[in-house]
């Protein structure tokens, strides 16, 4: 690997992935960011970066669907190695406006496919690394768990996008060679995360003495992993994983989601000197998502036990250090919702969260 083009690299996983590349050691590859930025992205989250690497880390404002431009920025930088991450993310956006995920996670998708497809049949050969979620295997019961063979069955837009993506990378294998895996993996949280997903909503709202909406009955499941460890079974993958395989990446960490918010308001509660009865009072149950899948729950064994992989950061430090992360960063807090989001909240809402 010597020039990686990392796509949304300005949302919350490219940003830790592309500042996990900076950390390893002894590494001289190039990476190319190209993101469109779209309400979920923030590009100073890699100013630092910017500044510390000027001659290995660039930035590219460009939408993946631009197959042309993308063209140019693999001559550009010779890129070798394609880690796709850049997508529309959030479950209640697709709802309520599907059509931006059709666009950005199947048709970018393709017209990325195409673009390498392009480059292969010139003679020349880039690794495509797809980033997919655990959400295309559709809704479990109380038992069971996903494994690399479970059959498809998304069930939002969102989920039906990323599962169709998936399946065009895998045909894209098949029918060109091309040479692409692929990791499934279950909700992530931690530093950088747009604060419309479940754990930073919450902590922001328990910050700002606002409800804490839980969807439902709250007893909906969700498998937990620090981010940090997505990026390492990223990189495990890119180093050690076979081409045309899938992995499944899980934290084996279930909580119910009304569980899971007890439990953060206590460790926000112990953060601010506040009693964690001031955060729970603020739980309200609302109307639930519709569609909305009751448990995800990953089998991650393939990747352990073939390329050796396992989570580093057990929930409790994780979300120890997500809270502490938020707490410090309230300007970023202010400056991601001060945008494009609460317009959208506005028009789509008629209320701010
Ligand atoms: P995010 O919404 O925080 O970031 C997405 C990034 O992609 C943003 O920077 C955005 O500007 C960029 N982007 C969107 N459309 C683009 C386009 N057309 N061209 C170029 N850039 C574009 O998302 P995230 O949570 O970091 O998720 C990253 C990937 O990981 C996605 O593919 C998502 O499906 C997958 N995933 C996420 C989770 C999770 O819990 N967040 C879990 C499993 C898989
Ligand atoms: P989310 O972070 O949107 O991830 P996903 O739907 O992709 O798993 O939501 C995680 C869980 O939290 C999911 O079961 C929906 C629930 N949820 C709430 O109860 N309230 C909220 O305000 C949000 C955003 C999510």
């Amino acid at each position: 690997m010597k020039s990686i083009l990392v796509t949304g690299g300005c949302g919350f996983i490219g940003t830790n992935f592309i500042r996990f590349l900076f950390d390893l050691p002894d590494k001289d590859f190039v990476v190319v960011n190209v993101d469109k930025l779209t309400y979920a992205a923030n590009p100073e989250n890699l100013e630092d970066i910017q500044n510390q690497f000027p001659n290995r880390y660039f930035f590219e404002k460009v939408d993946i669907c631009d197959q042309i431009k993308i063209l140019e920025i693999i001559e550009k930088y010779e890129v070798d190695t394609i880690v796709h991450f850049a997508a529309e993310s959030h479950v209640d956006r697709s709802i309520v406006g599907p059509s931006d995920f059709i666009q950005t996670n199947v048709f970018g998708t393709f017209s990325l496919l195409e673009a390498i497809r392009k480059k292969f049949e010139a003679g020349i050969e880039i690794r495509f690394h797809h980033i997919s979620t655990d959400e295309v295997y559709g809704s479990l019961g109380p038992i069971g768990y996903f494994t690399e063979t479970t059959p498809y069955q998304p069930r939002s837009p969102y989920s039906a996008s990323k599962a169709a993506s998936d399946h065009l990378v895998r045909a894209y294998h098949n029918t060109y060679g091309l040479p692409v895996t692929i990791s499934i993996c279950s909700n992530n949280y931690g530093p950088y995360q747009f604060p419309e997903k479940l754990i930073p909503l919450m902590i922001i709202n328990m910050l700002e003495g606002k409800p804490l909406p839980i969807y439902g009955d709250g007893k909906n499941v969700r498998d937990w992993l620090f981010v940090y460890d997505h990026c390492t079974a990223v990189w495990a993958i890119l180093t050690k994983g076979k081409i045309g395989e899938t992995y499944n990446i899980g934290g084996e960490n279930e909580w119910e989601n009304i569980r899971l918010i007890e439990y953060l308001c206590e460790v926000v509660a112990s953060k601010t000197g506040e009693n964690s009865s001031k955060y729970k009072k603020l739980i309200n149950f609302v109307k639930d998502r519709p569609g909305h899948d009751r448990r995800y729950a990953i089998n991650c064994d393939k990747i352990k036990n073939e390329l050796g992989w396992s989570q580093s950061v057990d929930f409790e430090t994780g979300l120890d250090l997500t809270v502490s992360w938020y707490l410090s960063h309230l300007e970023w807090l202010n400056k991601v919702r001060s945008g494009e989001y609460l317009r959208w909240i506005e028009i789509n809402y008629g209320r701010r969260l």
